[in-house]
């Protein structure tokens, strides 16, 4: 049974996820997020909820102790957060860290160029990547809610395909690289929905 740290546990993709995680897997979650309110009830004794920001390195550390796997669903000033990040992991031995990115940081979209809102993504994957982490970032497309796993990868290098991926597809693969330790490590992945 191993030990799940959530970053971010309030986001779309993560409450997705934590369900799948809870209906799936036998995995214990440690749910970190900033405002333990916002989380509507979760009813289960494998769930730990703690309270703080990635920002705050000194309680990451602490947070990291005997996690298997890091999963950071995180928004916002994403460079500083990929430091702390990779910095406490180091501190703590834990290697295995799952990344929500976004299509687009490599300019590898055929036919679009994103400008400066991605820079963030582009930087904090960066930190990433030049890390000694077992990482894996995930870069999907344009998020929609349709009630579907239907999601197809493609490898850094290679260019994109499609534009949209539900958001419950992109939990799938989350839980997926989850509970498969040697899966697509150290890859950054496009996740989109298959174009038929
Ligand atoms: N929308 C799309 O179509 C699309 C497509 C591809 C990629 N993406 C990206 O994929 C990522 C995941 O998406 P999502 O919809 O699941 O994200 P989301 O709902 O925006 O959640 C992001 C979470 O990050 C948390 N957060 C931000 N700063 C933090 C900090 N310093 N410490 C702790 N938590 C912090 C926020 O917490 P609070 O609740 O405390 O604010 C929020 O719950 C995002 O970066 C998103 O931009 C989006």
């Amino acid at each position: 049974m191993s030990n799940v740290l959530i970053l971010g546990a309030n986001g779309g993709i993560a409450r997705i996820a934590i369900d799948l995680f809870l209906n799936e897997t036998d995995v214990q979650l440690t749910l970190y997020l900033r405002n333990s309110r916002r989380l509507r009830n979760i009813d289960s004794n494998r769930v730990r909820i703690i309270e703080g920001d990635v920002m705050d390195i000194e309680k990451l550390k602490e947070v990291m102790i005997g996690q298997d796997v890091v999963y950071a669903n995180l928004a916002g000033n994403l460079e500083p957060m990929a430091k702390n990040i990779v910095e406490a992991m180091n501190a703590t031995g834990v290697k295995r860290l799952i990344w929500i990115s976004s299509m687009g940081i490599y300019d590898e979209v055929p036919g679009e160029k994103y400008g400066s809102i991605l820079e963030p993504y582009r930087r904090s994957a960066t930190i990433i990547e030049e890390s000694d982490l077992d990482y894996t970032i995930l870069r999907p497309g344009w998020f929609t809610n349709k009630d579907e796993i239907d999601y197809e990868t493609t490898q850094k290098g290679e260019p994109f395909k499609g534009h949209e991926v539900s958001r419950k597809s992109v939990a799938a693969l989350v839980v997926k690289l989850a509970t498969s330790p040697e899966l697509e490590v150290r890859r950054s992945l496009g996740v989109n929905k298959p174009v038929r």
